[in-house]
């Protein structure tokens, strides 16, 4: 798998993976989003706000040196993901940081960026979709565009799958959901976090 992901940043900047959490495991990941959740902010720093107009999800941020043992597997997937495409591209990543994040029925999270104005570290930002069951008709789609505002692709969230890209290169949105969509979401950076 790791693999695949290195090939298709390769040729495209971005990838979509199928069955990297498997059924089990998203079950034993679900009290996880039972417990408290703060709503998402929009903005850096001093120009945070809620706006439920851009983004209506309810986030959980992880403390990376002590995550939750349910998504060790996958903070370690990451790591490999990490040291990979520093050897294969020269990213200079050097660390990472990871919330869960809930969209209640309801919710979507507008087109933007994951690029700071103010602060450009933020290299390579990956999301594993954790709900256990999704249907097309919930919708949620997360939307992939290029430079020139034109839709790459519209990823349906599958259970278990990921999607990784360049966090600089790809505009995105979060279309309406009608049942609660939920992921661990996280970003690459090629600085030190403090
Ligand atoms: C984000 C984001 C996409 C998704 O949290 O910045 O764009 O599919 N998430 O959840
Ligand atoms: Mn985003």
């Amino acid at each position: 798998m790791i693999d695949q992901i290195v090939q298709d940043i390769l040729s495209c900047g971005w990838s979509y993976q199928q069955n990297v959490v498997d059924k089990f495991t998203l079950k034993s990941l679900a009290p996880l989003f039972e417990t408290e959740f703060l709503p998402a902010q929009v903005g850096s720093s001093m120009q945070r706000q809620r706006n439920v107009e851009i983004r209506g999800d309810w986030t959980k941020w992880l403390d990376p040196q002590d995550p939750p043992r349910e998504i060790h597997a996958l903070v370690v997937l990451l790591e490999h993901l990490k040291q990979e495409f520093n050897q294969r591209f020269y990213l200079g990543l050097k660390d990472v940081e990871f919330h869960l994040a809930k969209y209640p029925a309801g919710s979507f999270y507008k087109k933007h960026s994951d690029r700071f104005e103010t602060d450009s570290s933020r290299s390579v930002t990956f999301i594993f979709y954790l709900h256990q069951e999704w249907n097309p008709s919930f919708g949620g789609e997360l939307v992939l565009y290029n430079k020139k505002n034109e839709i790459l692709k519209e990823i349906l969230p599958e259970p278990g799958s990921m999607v990784i890209f360049l966090s600089e290169d790809f505009p995105h949105e979060v279309k309406i959901c009608s049942a609660e969509r939920r992921s661990f979401t996280g970003w690459i950076h090629t600085k030190i976090l403090t």
